[in-house]
């Protein structure tokens, strides 16, 4: 694999999780399937033995091709709410039923319908944390294993992105849990105003002679300069259909701004045939906000 691909693959969650990807292709083979919500009774906090609260968890399970000899899959979420359609598809599915697995789908606390607290008040955010999410895996492993005595059989954890972290940390935490994990594009390495993002998205939109990034830099210095007087605001927010008109109050505000905007450029790259399109076709039916805040929110 070429290294820009790698490094394009390092970034995705990166950008994944503040991306407002609206995509509204339908898949060619559009199968609607209804996946059932079930719940799980999760400790809120799993660090404080005299913290006795719990909450709900949701998770989603298909157990068609599940075999006694089979191993258990268990897909970690995180960066958003829980996608049914990884239920049904998606390449852990065509190993499930080669390989006999049941296959479980956890959602991360904070995310979709899984509420460890009544609000998000700063206070109660404190709960919302990798280590917390791992140990909520582990426990509903546990819980999980002998509830539908699942002792004997090997379980392998799935994430993409953030928790495609989850999954190697999972792994790493809990080696008599996890027999094996799949981190796929996990940036397990955090890395601070990671430029070298924008780096790949230009190599890409260099690949023929257009000069797309030479383009996107005119535009980009001339939104710059109109954005030097208060005057052109209005008209700014007109363009870009801004649900109110722009205030910029701070240097954040601005880097929110010129963000949102780069994003749409950058989604052209990162999610160009990335071969999930039934993400998008299978929620059509559920819920609008995952089709606008698909792979994160
Ligand atoms: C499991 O996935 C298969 C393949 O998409 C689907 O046919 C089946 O209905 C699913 N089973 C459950 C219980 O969701
Ligand atoms: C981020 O990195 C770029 C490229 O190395 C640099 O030009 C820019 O000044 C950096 N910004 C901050 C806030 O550190
Ligand atoms: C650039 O490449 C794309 C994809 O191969 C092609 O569709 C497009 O027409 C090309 N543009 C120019 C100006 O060559």
């Amino acid at each position: 694999m070429a290294s820009t691909q790698l490094l394009l693959l390092a970034c995705l969650c990166l950008s994944a999780s503040h991306a407002f990807t609206c995509r509204r292709f339908q898949s060619k083979s559009e199968v609607l399937v209804t996946v059932q919500d079930r719940w799980f009774t999760q400790r809120l906090d799993h660090f404080n033995g005299a913290d006795t609260r719990v909450w709900e968890q949701r998770y989603y399970m298909n157990d068609s091709f599940s075999h006694s000899e089979g191993p258990v899959f268990l897909m970690i979420g995180g960066e958003g709410s829980a996608n049914p359609g990884w239920m049904t598809q998606g390449t852990w599915i065509t190993y499930a039923e080669k390989m006999g697995a049941l296959c479980l789908l956890l959602e991360h606390r904070f995310y979709g319908k899984s509420h460890p607290t009544k609000d998000m008040c700063v206070e109660n955010l404190r709960y919302l944390s990798s280590q917390q999410a791992l140990a909520d895996l582990a426990h509903f492993q546990t819980v999980m294993t002998e509830k539908l005595g699942l002792g004997n059989r090997k379980w392998i954890v799935f994430g993409g992105s953030y928790p495609g972290c989850l999954a190697a940390w999972y792994r790493i935490k809990y080696p008599h849990l996890a027999y094996a994990a799949i981190a796929s594009s996990a940036p397990i390495h955090a890395v601070l105003n990671f430029s070298e993002y924008l780096d790949v998205v230009q190599a890409s939109l260099s690949r023929n002679q257009s000069n797309c990034p030479g383009k996107i830099k005119i535009a980009f210095d001339t939104m710059l300069e109109l954005l030097d007087y208060k005057e052109n605001y209005l008209k700014i927010s007109k363009d870009f259909y801004l649900c109110e008109v722009l205030v910029i109050r701070s240097k954040m505000d601005m880097a929110f701004l010129l963000d949102t905007i780069a994003e749409y450029i950058m989604d052209v790259v990162q999610y160009n045939n990335d071969n999930r399109e039934f993400e998008v076709s299978l929620v059509l039916g559920v819920t609008w906000f995952n089709i606008k805040y698909i792979g994160g929110q």
